[in-house]
């Protein structure tokens, strides 16, 4: 059996590697999370739910980016308003309107959204709300939770913390999603301490009844600024975010990934009077007005309300669950691998005994079955489509009838015609 070609791939995979390190600008996209040798390394056009990548093989994506892509690649309104603004110009040496166009949708829209300001990394604006969260109380500590981006506050509390000065390291600590006494046993400890508590209100798991407004409450006890990290909540559970979905208003909130449908844009929103600190503390960079991401912004947020866009991708992760499980009920894949998480983005998750071969041969068959997916079915509106869906549901009932045969053979490490994934680091629960 003739199996997908990856040679143009790997030819550029081993001469990007003499020039760019881990050959991607994005741990995720590395080689390190497909195995090598049985997945493309390079995309290079996508339209809608579906990419290919520079050998022409065809995928339904579940990837989208990394979350960025919420409506589809090439999105035709968003592409329409970008296009307008490039004839207008990109950036300027003032302030444009795009930016108070898009701030006013943002208060409208999102619960603790009083002001709002603009960067163009998820990275920028949580940093910014550690800041600003420091200038606020006076206090240094942190209490994290969740993945937060690659700066020194953040990465310090994992285990690629490489670089990070111990003195920083020691002034951020984690606590565990959905217990609150995890919370609680580090702020009494240091009462005084914490400038913030920041967490993923949800994603791996959904929150446990009462969690997050146990959180609001201890934050206010022990006078923290509560920070949620809607970079990836934001545009998808809700237009307003978790916040909105789950009736918990943060006092800062991040934004980023899905607001602009893949230009680089991300959001930092709170309360005024924790907001206007920003009139004096450092929060500054030369590409925050960018304007085609202001005007893609605009357009991407006014279609997903006008294609009740949440809703909807919700109702097909509800769908493509129990297809999933259905799948893995009839090949007795229970034991071995979880579809759990949320509607809005449905986790696959491995329970095998070898969690990292099991999950490697997933990817090496879904792959060879034409979808690109990581841990999630990352969804996007284009994915709201029956054809898209009819090949989802054969290309994973085939990946995981082949998964199965390697599973059930005496030695399933034979079947990896790849090498195995590695992943980058756990800091979610897994569902
Ligand atoms: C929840 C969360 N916060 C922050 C970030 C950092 O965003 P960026 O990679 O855009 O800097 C990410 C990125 O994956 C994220 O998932």
């Amino acid at each position: 059996m003739a199996y997908r070609d990856f040679s143009l791939s790997d030819d550029l995979y081993r001469k990007t590697l003499q020039s760019i390190p881990l050959a991607t600008q994005t741990h995720s996209k590395s080689a390190l999370n497909f195995p090598k040798g049985v997945s493309p390394n390079f995309f290079n056009r996508g339209a809608g739910a579906i990419v290919w990548d520079v050998d022409d093989n065809r995928y339904v994506d579940y990837v989208l980016g990394l979350l960025p892509i919420v409506l589809g690649y090439q999105d035709p309104d968003v592409d329409k308003a970008i296009r307008t603004q490039l004839d207008k110009g990109i950036i300027f040496s003032l302030a444009t309107e795009l930016e108070l166009e898009l701030a006013e949708r943002l208060l409208e829209l999102i619960p603790c959204a009083d002001m709002v300001r603009f960067g163009k990394n998820g990275s920028d604006v949580t940093a910014a709300a550690i800041r600003l969260a420091r200038a606020h109380t006076g206090r240094d500590r942190v209490a994290v939770c969740g993945y937060h981006g690659w700066h020194d506050w953040y990465i310090g509390t994992t285990t690629r913390n490489l670089g990070v000065p111990e003195a920083v390291q020691s002034l951020s600590s984690q606590f565990k999603y959905n217990d609150v006494n995890s919370i609680e046993s580090l702020l009494s400890n240091d009462p005084d301490g914490f400038a913030a508590i920041i967490l993923e209100p949800a994603g791996m798991e959904d929150p446990r009844s009462g969690f997050l407004k146990e959180v609001r409450e201890l934050a206010n006890f022990y006078g923290s600024v509560l920070i949620f990290d809607e970079i990836i909540t934001g545009f998808r559970i809700d237009l307003g975010g978790a916040q909105k979905f789950y009736g918990v208003t943060p006092d800062l909130a991040c934004f980023g990934k899905a607001m602009a449908n893949g230009m680089p844009i991300a959001a930092l929103v709170g309360r005024a009077e924790i907001m206007t600190h920003l009139e004096k503390i450092f929060f500054s960079t030369t590409f925050g007005g960018e304007a085609l991401s202001l005007a893609a912004a605009i357009a991407t947020i006014d279609k997903l309300k006008a294609t009740d866009a949440t809703k909807r991708m919700s109702t097909l992760g509800a769908r493509l669950k129990s297809m999933a499980r259905e799948v893995l009920n009839s090949l007795n894949l229970t034991t071995r691998f979880n579809v759990g998480g949320p509607d809005w983005r449905p986790v696959v998750t491995s329970r095998d005994k070898n969690p990292i071969l099991a999950t490697s041969l997933l990817r090496q068959e879904l792959i060879e079955n034409g979808i690109f997916m990581g841990s999630a079915f990352n969804l996007c509106l284009a994915h709201d489509d029956d054809q898209v869906f009819a090949n989802t549901k054969s290309a994973w009932k085939q990946a995981m009838y082949s998964v199965s045969k390697a599973l059930s053979s005496s030695n399933p490490a034979d079947w990896m015609r790849g090498e195995l994934i590695q992943p980058v680091f756990q800091v979610r629960p897994k569902s």
